[in-house]
């Protein structure tokens, strides 16, 4: 399965393929960010550290809120829609 680190506590947890980072970020033992839960108000927004090919890309939708808060999307995502794809992923949460 794959494993998600959150920085800077370093928790990992490992996650089904296709769960959220938000979702495995609190598997993981921490607390998340995270307001709407549905991508539109951006403070679950993340540093992805390493990982970002095992992340579905954004959607245009995602990609908005980004954008609305001067985050680069080939650096940072927002993990209430954000899902695993596979392999390891490495977040670093707090902003
Ligand atoms: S919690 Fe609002 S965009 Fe993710």
């Amino acid at each position: 399965m794959p494993k998600v680190t959150v920085l800077p506590a370093n928790k990992s947890a490992e996650v089904p393929v296709g769960e959220t980072l938000l979702d495995a970020g609190e598997k993981a033992g921490v607390e998340m960010e995270a307001g709407c839960f549905n991508c539109s108000c951006g403070t679950c927004v993340v540093e992805v550290v390493s990982g970002m090919e095992n992340l579905e890309p954004p959607s245009d939708e995602e990609l908005d809120v980004l954008d609305a808060w001067n985050k680069d999307p080939e650096k940072y995502r927002l993990t209430c829609v954000v899902k695993v794809k596979g392999g390891d992923v490495t977040i670093r949460a707090g902003h």
